[in-house]
Parts: structure tokens; sequence; C-alpha cells
């Protein structure tokens, strides 16, 4: 096999002049492993095709061409083996507002819109914003890892649901949900006349030892039933660049797309649209080389639970940079993440915003170098000595 391209994580000193908001939001004592940023520097094809915007003074409006489209259905090939046809891509400004956006051309206000908790906070906030309530099926969890709740999810939407927005890779647990079971749910959804938004932008990010089913891959029901809504921005930190895709692969998921306002589209970033086809186009090396580098991450992080946290619950995701920890046992009280930024200076995911499942869970960014990481898992220790039985 290729060795990868070295991609290393900043120091804490160049990453203290960043100005996003996991660098402004606590002192300088504060080690932010809290919101999914990544300490990487920008791949070089990325930085190359901001400057050259920035040289030309080309930062108006996105045209809307066919590029960004391109660059998306090549990518999504080669990753993925996923056909897409780039005439059914359309972006907009981030993968938050593709979802409310689509959930508003698929259901009434006061509809019931299926998510699956532990899970991105804002989606609980998402499907209010688009009129709809929150209908909650929580994954199961066994011995084997993580499985969706079929019979609840077929339960909501026996009950009137007319939505889900599955989050595939899972963020907080990085589990990439499993081919057989995306086609039952594509069945389910098909049954019951239902739609599934795939928030799948933790996609990239899928670790070289697991696999990403894209959604709109597994059936024709999926095709019909579906729409996949990602970006660039996680694996290559553009967050702030503000530019996601929303793929449908049947004339009736287009029709959803096509039917939004058109100001949906006009608020792609220009800047986000290059850099976002830079990353596709010319991004893969560097890609693979940060997933060897959060691979080294994640196999350090187990290491360190054994040895310095033992108390502490974790099972190893299987994409992105975000650890669900089970602090449980600890005994921190009923805010483990408020009580570990006071005592360790360590800020991290409050478990709860999760849903009611994350009670006692913390969430960490493991995107950062092996020496903050190992700092932080210090920290907490030295925290924590004395709080339970370790044994
Ligand atoms: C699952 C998931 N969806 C959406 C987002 C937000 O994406 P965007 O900034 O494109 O709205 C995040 C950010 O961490 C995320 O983890």
């Amino acid at each position: 096999m290729l060795e990868s391209m070295d991609v290393r994580a900043q120091t804490l000193d160049e990453l203290r002049t960043r100005t996003s908001v996991k660098w402004r939001s606590y002192p300088a004592d504060v080690l932010p492993l809290f919101v999914a940023e990544h300490d990487f520097p920008l791949a070089e094809p990325v930085a190359d095709a901001l400057h050259a915007c920035i040289r030309r003074s080309d930062t108006g409006y996105s045209s809307g061409g066919p590029e960004l489209p391109e660059a998306f259905a090549g990518f999504a090939l080669s990753r993925w083996g996923w056909q897409v046809d780039p005439a059914h891509v359309r972006s907009t400004a981030d993968v938050s507002m593709g979802i409310v956006e689509c959930l508003r051309g698929l259901i009434e206000p006061g509809d019931r819109v299926v998510i699956t908790p532990p899970v991105y906070p804002p989606f609980f906030e998402l499907v209010r914003e688009a009129g709809g309530v929150v209908a909650e099926a929580p994954l199961l969890e066994d011995a084997e890892g993580w499985h969706l709740d079929l019979t609840a999810i077929e339960d909501a939407f026996a009950a009137g649901a007319k939505a889900m927005v599955l989050c595939n890779p899972h963020n907080p647990l990085g589990h990439p949900h499993d081919r057989s079971e995306l086609e039952a749910l594509a069945a389910i959804a098909e049954r019951h006349g239902a739609t599934v938004v795939s928030d799948e932008i933790h996609a990239p990010l899928t670790h070289r030892d697991a696999r990403f089913v894209p959604f709109l891959t597994v059936s024709e029901a999926a095709r019909e039933h579906g729409i996949s809504i990602t970006s660039a921005s996680k694996a290559f930190n553009l967050a702030g660049l503000k530019c996601a895709v929303m793929v449908t692969a049947s004339p009736r998921m287009r029709a959803i797309i096509e039917g939004m306002y058109q100001e949906v589209f006009w608020r792609t970033s220009h800047l986000g649209v290059h850099a976002s086809i830079a990353a596709f186009q010319h991004g893969s090396e560097w890609l693979d080389g940060l997933l060897a580098s959060l691979e080294e991450n994640r196999a350090l992080l187990s290491r360190l639970i054994h040895q310095k946290l033992p108390g502490v619950g974790f099972r190893e995701p299987r994409a992105s940079y975000l650890a669900w920890l089970d602090v449980r046992r600890l005994q921190l009280g009923d805010e483990p993440a408020r009580h570990l930024l006071t005592r360790a200076r360590v800020a991290l995911g409050a478990g709860r915003d999760f849903g009611v499942q994350g009670t006692g869970f913390v969430r960490l960014n493991f995107g950062c170098s092996p020496e903050v990481l190992t700092d932080a898992v210090d920290r907490i220790a030295a925290a924590t000595i004395g709080t339970y039985d370790r044994h």
C-alpha cells in the first residue's frame, strides 16, 4: 500500500491565532475539544483555490454552474462507487439549511419528523425551524454496536410522521449505518410514503477500516424516498465557507429540491464553491493522510482511556473525529461536561444536548494533535482521581 501523505495537526500556538468559535469560546488555559472543527491545516489544493479567488478579486455570487455538481459526482464515484447525476445536485449554504429547506417541502406545519438520538443537537431545532415536531426513535446498542430501531421508526411513520432526518455516519457515535439497515429503512419509508433526509456530512471522514454506504445507493425505494445532503466542510474544515450539496436520484425527490425558493441556491458562498470543488477534485490524497492521523488518534485515545480512565465507557468510532464517552461511573454529577470544564479545563460537548439518552456522556473531538489529546486525557484523569472506584 502507498504511504499516505503526512497530514499533521497544527500546534496550540498556531491554533490560537484562529478566530473561529472553537478558539474564541474559552480562555487560553482550556483545551477546546467541543465543536466539530478540526485542528489540521487547510489542504493545499483548497488553500490554492481560495488564494486564486482572492488574487482575481473573485468574491461575487456563485454562478451555480456545473463545476461543483460534477466535482461532487467525481468524488462520490471514486470514494464510494456512487454514481451521481450532476444534474441532480444543487447547492446551498450549509447542510443544516439543506435539511430545513427539504423538510419544508416535505411536511406540513405540525407534522412529526423522526430523529435518532443521541444525535447532533441542532437536529431538534432544525425540525422545529421547518415547522415540524420531533419524534424520537433512539438508536439501539448491543454487543456489536449501534443499530437503527426500525420498529420504532416504522411505528412513528405509521402514526403519521412524514419524514426522518438520518445521520449517516452518525454523530456523535462515528457509526456508519449498515447497508441492510438502510435498505430496510428505505422499504419502511416507501411503505408509509415518508421521506428520509440523509445527512451525510461526515461521510468523507469514514475511516479506512469501515465502509460508508450512501443512502441513495441502497435501493430504488431509497432513491424514490430519499434526499442526501452533504459537503466537504467537516473533512476539509470549511464550515465558515458555507457550501453544501443536496443530491437526489428520482424525479419525485428532485421536484422537492426544484420547488425550493431560488434564494436557497443563491445563499451558497462563491468561495465555498471554489474550496469544495478543489477538495472534491484534488483533495483525496490529503484526505487519506488526514484519515491516517485520525485513525492514529483513535487508537491513542483507546489506549489512554484504557490506561488512565478505566471507568470510562468508549466504543471506537469508525468515522469522523468525535468520541462518545460514557462518564457515568466517574460520578461527576448531572453535568459532567461542565464539571470537566471547571476542574480539568477541557471543553467537551455535553451529552445531554444530544438527547436524554446522552445524560452522563460527553463528546470529545479528537481531531487534534496527539499531544493535545494526551494532555486532555491527563487533565481529565487528574481531575477525577478519587471520584470513582477504578476496579
Ligand atoms: C451531523 C451534522 N450535520 C450538520 C452539521 C452542520 O453542518 P453545516 O455547518 O454544514 O450546517 C454538523 C456539524 O458538526 C454535523 O455534525
